[in-house]
Parts: structure tokens; C-alpha cells; sequence
């Protein structure tokens, strides 16, 4: 039997520090994650100095934690990969150091990530990816439409303008009065209420797969005040219904004209908001009819994780891309040119 490429992998993009063990690009060994979102929950959203000093008091934690729990040590690891960005600056820096520090001590290949990378492998660790493939990509920073015809080969044909669509869910969260990180707050008081607020549904140009959401809360928004102003009391699980509505109509018929534009084998879908109950529903669905396969991976896999980054650096290990100790954290960074 030929020996597994083991990667370690380091993530500390935002308010998770995580490391991992993956072998093959596909088996998870360990996937030590550890949140902060305790810490962050009083200010209302993730404080970056907070995070990475976060990060700094845990990450050598989280790095025995993942060669325990993998029962490996460094001398079995092949090569240490890193979340290079994009993310919070201060957070990267964390996580980049400590990589290259486990690196130049053990005399291993030092792997740089993108995180949408990640999110986007975390299908690779679950159903596998099959080209060409359609990516949605929702999180808390990011609302993309990736189509991929081969591994590492990223074309963003859609992006949003504006606000990224957790955090669309995150601000109308704090409007209604919810605990951040808003999202899983509203996803399960949308399961409880009915659309009846007539929310817009913002396509933009018809050929556009772009999408915008800061109209979208903004209307919430108002919406919620004009009430007030009238004595009137919204039904918050009705607001969380007809906002939740509208960014899913969007999404996923993008997503589906997307696929079908490109024709493509797969749809996946990737990041925070693709744990959204009423998004995967509609995904389901719409798929369904379309004769479209999907890919959604579990919730765990959804959210901020280093597994995910490990999953890419074993593509990027096979050829041969590694960085030297010159590596620097990078706040925005092209997926398109990785
Ligand atoms: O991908 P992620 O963990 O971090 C980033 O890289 O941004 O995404 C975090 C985002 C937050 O905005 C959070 O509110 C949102 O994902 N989120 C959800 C749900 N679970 C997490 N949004 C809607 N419905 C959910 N169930
Ligand atoms: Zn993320």
C-alpha cells in the first residue's frame, strides 16, 4: 500500500481557530475547531483585535489537539498549509505564523490557501467534486457564483455588489432584535412565520448573475420603522419569513440559471449560510426539477473549519505550489489567480 500524503492544515480567517489532519485530500483524520463567538456575542459582531488575540492564546492548543486526536505527530505530516486569505488581517497573521513556524522546525512544504478555495473543497471532503461544477458560495464575507471545469480552476461569474449575504442576515438579525451571529436566529424563526411582508427581489440586469442585498435590508429596515411609526407591532417570524423568502428566490434561481447556462454536472453549494435550513430546502427542490446533482456538505463542514483547507492544499501539494517563509497574510485576495 503507498503511504497517505498527510497535510496539517491551519485556518484563522475570522473568529474560528482551527487545525486539521486530512489525508488524501479526503479522509478527515482531526478537525479541531474551536469558536469564539462566545467572546464576539456582547459587541454585537466579531472584533478583529479580539479574534486574533483569540487566536494567539489558542492556536498551539488546537495544533496538539489535531495531531492527538489524528494520532500522528509532525514527523508523519507530508506538508503544513495555511488560510492566506482573505479574512481579517490581524487574524491571518495567527494562523500564517504558526504554520511557518511548524513548517521551518520540521522542515516541511508551507502550503498558502484561499479560504473560498476552502469552502468550496469542504463538497471534496463530503460527496466529492465533479467538473464542471457550479459553486454557490454564501457566507458571512462572500456571495459568489464559481463555475469550475477542473480542480484549483476558479471562474467567478457572479458576485454581490454589496453586502455579502450573512451579513445581510446578521444586520437584519440585530433590527429584529436577535443574538448574534444573526442567521441560525432567523433561519428558525422564518420555519415559524409567514411571507407577508412583500419584500423585493433584487435580480438586477436579466443576464446578470451579480446579486445585492443592501436594498434588501434596507427595505427591512424601514419596513420595521413605517410600522412603528403607525403603532403597529411586526410579527418577527413573518419579517424573518419574507426576508428569508426573498434571498432564497434569489439564490438559488441565479444558481440554476447559472448551472443551466453552463451545463454544468453538479451544483455545490459552500460557506456559513449554506447551513440555512430554508436555502437547502429550495436547493432541494429546485434541483430536483431541474435534473441538477447537488452538493451541500454537512453543517460542520459549512462553517469556518481547516479541514476544508486541507482538502485544496493536497491538489496544490500534487503540483507542486508551496510558498516560502516570506509568506504574508492577505486581506483580499483573487480566487481566479491562486
Ligand atoms: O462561512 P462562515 O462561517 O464565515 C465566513 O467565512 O464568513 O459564515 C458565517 C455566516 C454568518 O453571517 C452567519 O449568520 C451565517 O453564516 N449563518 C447562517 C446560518 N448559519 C450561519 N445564515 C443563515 N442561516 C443559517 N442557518
Ligand atoms: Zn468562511
Amino acid at each position: 500500500m503507498t503511504k497517505q500524503t498527510l497535510i496539517l492544515a491551519v485556518e484563522t480567517s475570522c473568529d474560528e481557530t482551527s487545525v486539521s489532519v486530512i489525508a488524501d485530500g479526503h479522509q478527515i483524520l482531526s478537525n479541531s475547531v474551536l469558536s469564539q463567538i462566545d467572546s464576539h456575542k456582547r459587541f454585537g459582531g466579531v472584533v478583529p483585535e479580539v479574534a486574533s488575540r483569540h487566536h494567539v492564546e489558542n492556536i498551539t492548543l488546537m495544533v496538539e489537539d489535531a495531531l492527538t486526536t489524528a494520532q500522528v505527530t509532525m514527523d508523519d505530516i507530508d506538508a503544513v498549509a495555511v488560510t492566506q486569505g482573505p479574512g481579517l488581517i490581524g487574524a491571518l497573521l495567527v494562523g500564517v505564523n504558526a504554520a511557518k513556524a511548524l513548517a521551518f522546525a520540521h522542515n516541511k512544504p508551507l502550503i498558502p490557501v484561499h479560504h473560498i478555495a476552502g469552502h468550496i473543497y469542504a463538497n471534496q471532503l463530503d460527496k466529492g467534486l465533479t467538473f464542471p461544477l457550479m459553486a454557490l458560495i454564501v457566507s458571512g464575507g462572500h456571495t459568489e457564483l464559481v463555475l469550475m471545469r477542473n480542480h484549483l480552476n476558479f471562474e467567478v461569474i457572479g458576485e454581490t455588489r454589496d453586502d455579502a449575504v450573512g451579513e445581510a442576515y446578521d444586520k437584519v438579525a440585530r433590527t429584529i432584535g436577535l443574538p448574534y451571529p444573526g442567521g441560525p436566529h432567523v433561519d428558525k424563526l422564518a420555519a415559524e412565520g409567514i411571507d407577508s411582508y412583500d419584500f423585493p427581489r433584487v435580480w438586477l440586469e436579466p443576464d446578470s448573475f451579480d446579486f445585492s442585498f443592501s436594498g434588501l435590508k434596507s427595505a427591512v429596515i424601514n419596513k420595521l420603522h413605517n410600522l412603528k411609526q403607525k403603532g403597529e407591532t411586526p410579527i418577527p417570524e413573518n419579517v424573518a419569513a419574507s426576508f428569508q423568502n426573498s434571498v432564497v428566490e434569489v439564490l438559488v434561481g441565479k444558481a440554476i440559471r447559472a448551472c443551466e447556462q453552463y451545463d454544468v454536472k453538479q451544483l455545490i453549494v459552500a460557506g456559513g449560510v449554506a447551513s440555512n435550513r430554508g436555502l437547502r430546502a429550495e436547493l432541494e427542490r429546485a434541483t430536483e426539477a431541474h435534473g441538477i446533482t447537488l452538493s451541500i456538505p454537512e453543517p460542520k463542514l459549512c462553517t469556518d473549519n481547516a479541514a476544508m483547507i486541507g482538502a485544496v492544499a493536497y491538489y496544490l501539494y500534487q503540483q507542486g505550489v508551496t510558498a516560502d517563509m516570506a509568506l504574508n497574510g492577505k486581506s483580499n485576495m483573487f480566487l481566479e489567480t491562486i
